[in-house]
């Protein structure tokens, strides 16, 4: 401890010392510069005879030992020196002057030599003072040096020391597991760790902006670590072919890990020579009504991407009921004969004085249609066209020859686990057309995770790279369930930011909080927020120095502070990531967190992919079939329409005059249509008022009175009821 006695006790050794030097050197000069001394007469008898005694000391015996004691000296009387503390002094300039001082301190009487000077009293002279300026010069640089602060505060500008924390470095395996290598640092040295990701059941989150790397230090190894170990996949590829080829080499390389081998499916709309067909709506999985809403809620979400927050609203509700009783129409038609999306389409898009009598006919639906046509029944045609169109213009969106192609065929069911076939199935989308085909796929992939997440099947690995891309409903329920369906789920984002924008803030903060694992590259904001509060705090030592005239203090402390903070997320490098993995009662992990680097050996990988085959052609496709397909869908259609609404005619009857031999004005075409149509709407309504039926045309009442008026005169219809109230039928 400094008390005032010990410092003063100190000063007076340090003051002696200096003195004991500064003697020594005088004595020194005093013999060293004798002669001249003498001739100048400054000697005195008994002084000398009392330094004879002295001289024959060591020290005096070489010039260099006298003058290397009278250093050491004045550097033990600088140990004790304690100068002011001066922020702005620099080391170099004080070396500088404390080197040049010691250099001619200790060579002055070297130099002595060069400078030849014939007068005794010019060389000792000259001696002397370079000697002493030497000595001020050492004296004063160490001083200085005093001055300097020793204690420099860490030089680790960005904390990365303190934020560093033990991480898992333990493999740990499992038939599940997915490990990834990895470097990491602890207190300044690199150590080798391991992210073990044991429980994918749990699904795995993986978040980073464009390039941080997530499909290729993670997502490929997802893919290929689950290939490895048997799993049947399914793969949503946003940039499609890039996971879909790691996925189908991986799988040709790795065939003996199943025991009943995998089929490899693969959908996309660009390349039709290149895709298999699957019609998503199969009506063998459609059981009830309730598939046809979700399939209609999905389709519609996935196409309006702004709905999903409106959920509720009427103007959303609408349009999904119309649709979902489109899809339940054609399921239970002929058993689920025309049961596919382009069907739905080309049949909304039929004018209603066609499509709602075809519709009525499946009482099923009724509930759902019924709103719609009491609409049309009571003209509130700007109502009608609030609900239906809306759900029309989406859909027509998706009428293509392409798309038609690929959603009417049936080379697989979408049961990926099923372990009598199991699949691994890749689904490409197309960056410059994510919306139209990511609803597309949003269908098939709410179709598939219907059927996926069931009990008793193989084990599953779904993974969808861009997630919010896509939309699905159940994410949540799908993790909640999965671990026992043994799906593991596998969400790529780049961040959290951008899934709000496209589910909502409710099902984003679901979607993010859910997940056990998650694995996030650079990201920043209210991510980067979330996330390094999710790993905690760790303790870290702080210093803080204070200076003032006198004296100089350090503190050192340790604290509770974030194990990494948002602005380290943010600065995260690309390969580099931070993270949280999820355990298993039986194999407990304690070290859950890790920020570090994953490893990849960038030239095996490389050659790995060197090897690569690419994609197969599946089938060869002209533009001519795709559009055969594509009209013959729309024929389809108008064969439904006859089938429900015309009854086969028996063949034996004779025929029947025609309207133009019956009704003279019936040669002009625009008539005889116009009256064909009225004849047509009596059939369907099995009789209809005259109110209704001008309605129902669209035309001006007197002029359907007429008409009607010349169809029963000539036997066409019949008229029953009240005069107000009756109904035309016809006969
Ligand atoms: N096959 C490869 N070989 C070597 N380096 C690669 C390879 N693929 C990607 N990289 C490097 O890894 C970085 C991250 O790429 P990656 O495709 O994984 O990013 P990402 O996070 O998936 O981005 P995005 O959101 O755009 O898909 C790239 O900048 C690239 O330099
Ligand atoms: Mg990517």
């Amino acid at each position: 401890m400094q008390t005032g006695e010990n410092t003063q006790g100190l000063r007076k050794i340090i003051d002696f010392t200096r003195l004991l030097s500064l003697l020594i050197l005088s004595i020194h000069f005093y013999l060293y510069c004798y002669n001249v001394f003498q001739a100048a007469g400054f000697t005195e008898v008994l002084f000398d005879r009392l330094l004879m005694h002295v001289a024959q000391m060591g020290i005096f015996q070489s010039v260099i030992s006298a003058k290397l004691v009278v250093l050491l000296f004045l550097l033990v009387s600088l140990i004790g020196a304690n100068g002011k503390k001066d922020e702005k002094m620099k080391i170099t300039g004080i070396f500088w002057i404390a080197g040049t001082g010691i250099v001619l301190f200790v060579c002055s009487h070297w130099i002595l030599r060069i400078i030849s000077s014939n007068s005794l009293n010019m060389q000792a002279g000259i001696y002397i003072s370079i000697t002493v300026l030497g000595y001020i010069l050492v004296l004063t640089g160490g001083t200085h040096l005093s001055r300097l602060i020793r204690i420099k505060l860490s030089n680790d500008v960005f904390n990365t020391q303190n934020e560093s924390f033990p991480q898992e470095e333990r493999l740990l395996e499992n038939e599940y597991s997915i490990n990834l290598p990895a470097l990491y640092n602890l207190k300044g040295k690199q150590r080798k760790s391991w992210i073990n990701i044991i429980n994918p059941f749990r699904a795995l989150l993986v978040l980073g902006t464009p390039g941080a790397g997530k499909s290729y230090f993670v997502i490929r190894h997802v893919i290929t670590q689950h290939i490895r170990k048997g799993f049947s996949m399914f793969i949503y590829d946003f940039k499609y072919d890039d996971l879909s080829r790691i996925a189908y080499n991986t799988l040709h390389l790795h065939t003996q890990q199943y025991e009943v081998m995998p089929e490899f499916y693969v959908i996309n709309f660009d390349r039709l020579s290149h895709t298999h067909r699957c019609n998503p709506l199969d009506p063998d999985t459609m059981s009830d009504i309730t598939d046809a809403t979700e399939a209609s809620r999905t389709i519609m979400m996935g196409l309006n991407r702004e709905w999903i927050k409106k959920q509720g609203d009427f103007f959303v509700e609408s349009p999904i009921n119309f649709v979902t009783a489109i899809i339940w129409f054609l399921r239970k038609h002929q058993d689920g004969k025309y049961c596919t999306l382009p069907h739905v389409i080309e049949l909304m898009q039929l004018e209603y004085i066609k499509l709602f009598p075809v519709l009525q006919t499946e009482p099923e639906i009724e509930v759902l249609i019924n709103p719609f046509i009491s609409a049309w029944k009571n003209q509130a045609t700007d109502q009608l066209e609030g609900q239906v169109a809306s759900a029309k213009i989406s859909m027509a969106r998706l009428s293509s020859p392409q798309l038609y192609f690929v959603l009417s065929g049936n080379d697989f069911s979408l049961d990926l686990n099923n372990p009598a076939k199991p699949k691994i199935i890749c689904m490409g989308n197309n960056p410059q057309k994510q919306q139209v085909y990511g609803a597309v796929l949003s269908l098939y992939i709410s179709r598939m995770i219907k059927l996926v997440n069931q009990k008793g099947k193989l084990k599953s690995s779904i993974l969808f790279d861009e997630f919010p891309t896509i939309y699905f409903n159940g994410m949540d329920s799908l993790i909640a369930t999965a671990r026992s369906n043994k799906v593991a789920a596998t969400l790529a984002i780049q961040d959290y930011s951008q899934l709000k924008k496209d589910y909502g803030r409710e099902q984003a903060e679901v979607i993010l909080n859910i997940a056990g694992n998650v694995i996030s590259g650079q990201v920043t904001g209210d991510t980067a927020k979330q996330l390094s509060e999710r790993f905690g705090k760790i303790i870290q030592e702080r210093n803080s120095i204070s200076v003032n005239s006198s004296d100089t203090s350090v503190s050192r402390s340790s604290q509770l502070d974030s194990a990494v903070p948002p602005s380290t997320i943010s600065s995260l490098s690309s390969g580099e990531f931070v993270g949280m993995v999820a355990d298993n009662p039986e194999q407990k992990i304690k070290l859950k967190a890790f920020h570090s680097e994953i490893i990849n050996d960038h030239p095996v990988l490389a050659k790995e992919e060197k090897q690569y085959k690419e994609m197969p052609e599946i089938r060869k496709v002209t533009s001519a079939s795709i559009q055969e397909n594509y009209l013959m869908i729309k024929q389809d259609i108008l064969n439904l329409v006859e089938e429900v609404l015309i009854e086969p005619e028996p063949a034996d009857q004779k025929k029947p005059a025609t309207i133009e031999e019956l009704i003279p004005e019936a040669m002009d075409p625009v008539v005889k249509d116009r009256l064909l149509k009225e004849l047509e709407l009596m059939k369907i309504y099995n009789g209809i008022g005259l109110q209704d039926m001008a309605s129902g045309l669209n035309m001006n009442l007197a002029l359907v009175k007429k008409d009607l008026q010349k169809l029963k005169e000539a036997g066409l219809a019949v008229f029953s009821g009240a005069k107000k109230s009756g109904k035309y039928t016809r006969r």
